[in-house]
């Protein structure tokens, strides 16, 4: 089985990604950090240098790269991974995919002092970031809402996470 997390940037889709995969005694992937070693350069570098059209084809490309083999594995994707290209067909075909479901205001919390590392936020000003949020949340809560099972995450550790994991893991 494969499984797939997914969600906004700042959601816990990776730490999460990690327990998951410690607990079930499988392998962990985590797209971003796939992309960065198969590109041989960091996010923000190939934001700037190579634009955000050739990340959007590169992470489509090892997003299919990784789901087309056959082993058992936990994946945490790019919050746009879901979004682009025919991605969420892919996702749905050859996995079970859980969203991390966030509130805009705990989104915000989190990712305020996180911006730097994120191209698509880090020029933002404190002001601006929680309507860019909303927004953006808007834009792309319908291939969220297509993943096989929705968890919501505000207020929760990632050891509740955890459990409400298996719990459906187990149904
Ligand atoms: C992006 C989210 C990032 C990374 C890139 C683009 C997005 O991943 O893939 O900066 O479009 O939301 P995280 O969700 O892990 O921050």
């Amino acid at each position: 089985m494969k499984i797939v997390l997914l969600g906004y940037m700042g959601s816990g889709k990776s730490t999460l990604a990690q327990l998951l995969a410690e607990n079930l005694k499988l392998d962990v992937i985590d797209l971003d950090a796939y992309i960065v070693e198969r590109e041989g350069m960091s996010i923000s570098d190939l934001f700037e240098n190579k634009g955000e059209i050739y990340f959007r084809l590169q992470e489509s490309k090892y997003l299919k790269e990784i789901l087309g083999h056959e082993n058992d594995l936990i994946l945490s994707l790019g919050g746009g991974t879901p979004c682009y290209a025919d991605n969420m067909e892919v996702i749905k075909n050859r996995s079970l995919s859980f969203y991390l479901k966030a509130s805009i205001d705990t989104l915000c919390t989190r990712l305020r002092n996180e911006k730097a590392q994120r191209p698509l936020i880090a020029s933002l000003k404190e002001d601006q970031l929680k309507e860019f949020i909303a927004k953006h949340l808007f834009e792309r809560r319908s291939f969220y809402e297509q993943a096989s099972s929705t968890i919501t995450i505000d207020g929760k550790t990632v050891e509740e996470l955890l459990e409400e994991v298996l719990q459906v893991l187990k149904k």
